[in-house]
């Protein structure tokens, strides 16, 4: 139900009478929201004040006057003015608990649904396959999957798409490393293994050749940096309390310690590899390592026969790869056209670009220059190379001929933005006015040494061993001999395993999605598998145990055969704080939407899991006075658990039975 939508539509002609305007109104009815101070009021109208110059009266009299003129009072037992003019509402108990045998008989737990369903197309995941992936990837993949997830189950139609990289760079590297460093016996036994271990080999000999060519350019650096104290030194000494001198001082002395560090750092990496004499000779027979693999990756995209074919063979593996962790984190796509699928579609939109003057050839490239931007955005280099934003217009189109969505999201994280900026303004340009294209950028996840956080072995094994190690702490925290000393009933081998898996790879998630995405958060195992705080673990335990209440109270009767017509009672303010809660599940995910921030849903989970807790604890369900309280509160706990368990699927994570 859309509580906040029906309490709004109820001030619209009371308001309108001072605003006309559909812009403005809306605005001002946003300004009815949930009252933060439970004990005042479920609801609080804060339009009086900001009314006061349309209206040309003090807010008192503006609230007085809309106090006098809503009608409301089949919702509300209580309408009151407060402090300088707020509208307090209090629903009634008898409204609220019609509401909830509403969504008790729902199947769909009452949810209308939008009003103007849209379509998404949302594209997310996206790993560059035949490269480790990494943890970003994760969280892009569970934070896709569940705005994909509440958007669909919101009415609207979702078109999710792994617009994975299978054409880039990373191909030349696997193609080069197979030619010269390939171990036959290990690909034939285990080929992503194998391709893995090119990648790195390549991956490592380019990082000790481009350490060494560097090196030369650092040091010339430092001896600028070095020159320049001295220069600065002897202007101090000249004049000494010259603070700008000083401080120009302080930073440049800063320069040459960041940069002698680099300078030692690079030296390591040099000696480390040069130690390893069988690797260093690799380095020297494979000198220009990077130009070689470049070469690779352009006879590929040019149709070279040998090259294309063992892309060919290779892509199955990579994205058997890939599938293993979706399939482990139980997310599917509609569609996973990736990067190769648009390839020859690149030469066409670069020359309609040309033919429309929205690109013109720069220094031997082909750019679109885009008003506020420094740099250009390149559509084609001057060695004819497409690149990745050239890619992403055909996307675009593409996308735009076969869906037409209103609205295309990028679930990708924060270092692209610039990338994003640029391209929807030049998606703009080609007239892709239609569409609401939008970045829906995400933080780095950290380690506790405050860098981003890696694997151990910083490859796709390390994100399996991950997965595994989440699994077998919330292993050690479900079966704690003492938690399960006061369980009910035991749990088997098999139901441990099921449910050590399913809390585990649900903290993973959850760790994802309860930070709001924009931000960088840090990675704590311990924390996330943990029974109580803001976890996936002490959500699944509430639903859990929604379910065993039930289990006991069919046990005792009370479940017969009308149960369910039996209305539901509101007399405690513990109910009532619950029922509230519960009715505000659609406005709560349909607000989440507006920005497309899934802590949106996590905090209502958490709320409500806390909420029913406070319930139990105060009002006995299997004790309670009489059989119609025992099956009303019965019915808001099981009410309860379903919006849980529904929640929590959106979100991607499954629950269990029992815990
Ligand atoms: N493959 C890219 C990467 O790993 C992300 C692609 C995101 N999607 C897009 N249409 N550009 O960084």
């Amino acid at each position: 139900m859309q509580l906040l939508n029906l309490i709004r539509s109820r001030f619209t002609p009371v308001l309108s009478q001072w605003v006309t305007d559909p812009v403005a109104l809306q605005t001002t009815l946003d300004r009815i929201v949930a009252s933060r101070e439970v004990a005042l009021a479920d609801y609080q109208a804060n339009v009086a004040m900001p009314l006061q110059k349309v209206v040309g009266k003090p807010p008192m009299e503006i609230a007085q006057t809309i106090l006098n003129e809503v009608k409301i009072d089949d919702l509300c037992s209580e309408v009151s003015i407060a402090g300088a003019g707020y509208v307090n509402l209090r629903l009634s108990n008898a409204y609220l608990a019609k509401q909830l045998d509403m969504a008790f008989q729902s199947e769909n737990l009452g949810v209308e649904g939008a009003a103007n369903p849209k379509t998404y197309v949302i594209d997310f995941s996206s790993p560059n396959v035949a490269k480790p992936m990494h943890v970003g990837h994760i969280r892009s993949t569970v934070i896709g999957d569940a705005i994909s997830k509440v958007l669909k189950f919101l009415g609207h139609t979702v078109i999710t798409d792994n617009h994975i990289g299978d054409w880039g760079t990373q191909f030349g590297m696997i193609i080069y490393g197979y030619k010269y460093f390939r171990n036959e016996e290990a690909f034939a036994k285990a080929q992503v293994a194998e391709l893995g271990r090119l990648y790195r080999v390549v991956q490592r000999i380019i990082g000790y050749q481009s350490t060494v060519s560097g090196l030369a350019e650092q040091e010339k650096k430092l001896i600028l940096a070095e020159q320049k104290v001295a220069l600065l030194e002897a202007k101090q000494s000249e004049a000494a309390s010259d603070k700008k001198i000083a401080k120009e001082l302080k930073s440049a002395q800063n320069a040459v310690k960041e940069q002698s560090q680099a300078i030692l750092k690079s030296k390591e990496t040099i000696a480390a590899v040069e130690s390893d004499t069988a690797f260093k000779k690799l380095c020297d027979e494979h000198c220009n390592l990077e130009s070689r693999v470049l070469k690779e990756t352009s006879k590929l995209h040019h149709g070279d026969k040998e090259n294309l074919a063992l892309w060919e063979s290779f892509l199955p593996f990579c994205k058997e790869e890939i599938h293993g962790i979706y399939k482990r984190l139980n997310v599917q796509f509609d569609h996973e056209y990736g990067e190769s699928f648009y390839h020859e579609m690149l030469p066409a939109v670069v020359e309609d670009l040309l033919s429309r003057s929205l690109a013109e050839p720069s220094e031997g490239a082909i750019c679109v220059f885009l008003e506020g931007y420094e740099a250009p955005m390149i559509v084609q280099k001057q060695d004819g190379a497409f690149l990745y934003s050239t890619t992403d217009i055909a996307t675009a189109m593409f996308r735009e001929r076969e869906f037409g969505p209103d609205a295309s999201l990028y679930v990708v994280d924060h270092r692209q933005s610039e990338h994003f900026q640029k391209l929807f303004a030049v998606l703009e340009k080609i007239g892709l006015t239609h569409t609401h294209f939008k970045h829906v950028s995400f933080g780095t996840v950290m380690g506790n040494d405050g860098k981003p956080f890696k694997t151990r072995a910083g490859d796709n094994i390390g994100l399996e061993s991950m997965l595994d190690e989440a699994i077998a702490r919330a292993w050690e925290v479900v079966c704690d001999p003492e938690r399960l000393k006061k369980a009910r009933q035991e749990l088997s081998e098999e139901d441990k395993r099921e449910i050590a898996n399913i809390v585990g790879i649900g903290a993973i998630k959850y760790a994802d999605l309860c930070h709001n995405r924009t931000s960088d958060y840090v990675f704590d195992m311990d924390k996330m598998v943990a029974l109580d705080g803001n976890t996936a673990a002490y959500i699944q335990y509430s639903y859990a145990r929604t379910r065993s209440i039930l289990q006991r109270a069919v046990g005792e009767g009370y479940v017969n055969a009308d149960w369910g017509q039996q209305p539901i009672l509101i007399d405690h303010v513990a109910e009532r704080t619950l029922a509230l809660q519960i009715l505000r599940f659609e406005d709560t995910l349909a607000a989440s939407m507006t920005e497309y921030l899934p802590n949106g849903v996590t905090e209502y989970l958490f709320d409500l899991a806390r909420c029913f807790s406070s319930f139990f604890d105060q009002c006995s369900v299997l004790n309670a006075e009489s059989l119609e309280q025992k099956q009303s509160r019965l019915k808001l706990t099981v009410l309860a658990g379903r919006i849980l368990k529904q929640g929590l699927e959106l979100l991607g994570i499954e629950t269990v039975e029992r815990m």
